[in-house]
């Protein structure tokens, strides 16, 4: 039967050393869960503690409101997906899948039932008599998947499970995972490092950094409205200015400094007025329909990449963070090719301007979004 899974406080420490100083996360009964994070911040560290193959510092992980820090992974009713969890080599698909079934001394009707319904949903059934070798890296991750779903877990965890398939297999997986576990309904937290596979199968995310729980959202959430500087950094590719904001009551002014202000009406009724950072993605400029408004822009270099196309502009007179770093100055602004209607150069002098409802306001100081309605976890 799917569980939900409450961590509270969870602490995780090597020696002197703390990797996780304070977590709490609830993930929802069947939910697909993912932990999102650049290498290092502590995704396989609390992935290891749920599975129990961790040692948990302080706080508490439950499953269904039972308390599961003292039990034993083996008693834990997890099925397992890791990177380097193989399948066994001298067994074939059908008896890999059986293993954990014996295990579980499920009685062999019932286990026969199990092995083949499981071996038609993840599609390796033509594949029952072959040994492993024989496999490509996509069906052999199909019988791990069908392996670890076998047993009926209560949670289903997988670390980097798509990690060693090439980019086209990637994208097929990805779809079977989500599509499999919809249709058995258990709760799976899911840890990549890849944002577009977390934006691409998740009905949340949470985004990891140094050890903290950065923000807990839907994909649209977390790409729309992030909580905070490191989210907007860490997921798309944001260009990022200062600006002042000014004024009070329901309309506000940001000012770039450059010349350019827009008025904005989604800006938290208790936001002082001061120095903001505004996070711009590629698609959230427009070319200026008059040119005297707008940033005043240099097309300094294009990508073309088929649907749209990326161009590096330089944009005059706004002071960027981390300002030491010239690339740093460059935003990156998308044009979509199914409805441009003209083109633009490398070379081109443009001016932009920012769709005041997408673009995104955080504290100058904290990070934190200034925009309404924003949260660090829904
Ligand atoms: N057994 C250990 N002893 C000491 N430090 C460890 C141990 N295992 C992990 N760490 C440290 O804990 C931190 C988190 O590691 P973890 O493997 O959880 O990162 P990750 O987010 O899964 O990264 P990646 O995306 O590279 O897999 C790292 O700094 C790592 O060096
Ligand atoms: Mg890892």
């Amino acid at each position: 039967m799917s569980k939900d899974i409450i961590i509270e406080h969870a602490v995780k420490r090597y020696g002197n050393l703390t990797i996780i100083p304070d977590l709490s996360a609830q993930i929802r009964n069947s939910e697909l869960f993912t932990l999102l994070g650049p290498s290092g911040c502590g995704k396989t560290t609390l992935l290891r503690m749920i599975a129990g193959f961790n040692s948990i510092e302080g706080g508490t992980i439950s499953f269904s409101g039972q308390v599961i820090n003292k039990i034993p992974a083996h008693k834990r009713n997890i099925g397992m997906v890791f990177q380097d969890y193989a399948i066994f080599p001298h067994l074939t698909v059908e008896q890999n899948i059986r293993y954990g079934l014996k295990e579980h001394k499920v009685p062999k009707p019932e286990a026969d039932a199990r092995v083949e319904s499981i071996m038609k949903l993840t599609k390796i059934d033509i594949y029952r008599d072959r040994l492993p070798e024989n496999l490509s890296g996509g069906q052999q991750q199909r019988v791990a998947l069908a392996r670890a779903i076998a047993i009926h877990p209560d949670v289903l965890l997988m670390d980097e499970p798509l990690c060693n398939l090439d980019a086209k297999l990637r994208v097929e997986m990805r779809g079977v995972i989500r599509d499999i576990q919809k249709e058995i309904g258990i709760t799976t937290v899911y840890v990549t490092h890849d944002q577009e596979e977390a934006l691409a199968i998740s009905d949340r995310i949470a985004v990891m950094n140094r050890g903290e729980i950065q923000q807990i959202a839907s994909p649209h959430t977390i790409y729309t409205r992030p909580y905070n500087l490191f989210v907007a950094d860490f997921i798309g590719h944001s260009g990022f200015a200062y600006a002042q904001l000014k004024g009070k009551g329901p309309v506000r002014t940001l000012d770039f400094g450059n010349g350019y202000s827009v008025e904005m009406d989604n800006i938290k009724a208790d936001a002082p007025e001061g120095r903001v950072i505004v996070g711009i993605r590629p698609e959230e400029f427009c070319v200026s329909k008059d040119p005297s408004r707008g940033f005043k822009s240099h097309i300094s270099k294009s990508t073309y990449l088929g649907k749209y196309v990326i161009y590096f502009v330089d944009i005059k007179g706004v002071e960027c963070p981390k300002g030491e770093d010239d690339a740093e100055d460059v935003f990156e602004i998308s044009q979509d090719l199914g409805t441009a209607t003209s083109l633009l150069k490398v070379g081109d002098d443009v001016s932009f301007e920012v769709y005041p409802h997408k673009i995104n306001v955080f504290d100058a100081a904290s990070g934190v979004s200034l925009i309404e309605g924003t949260s660090h976890e829904e």
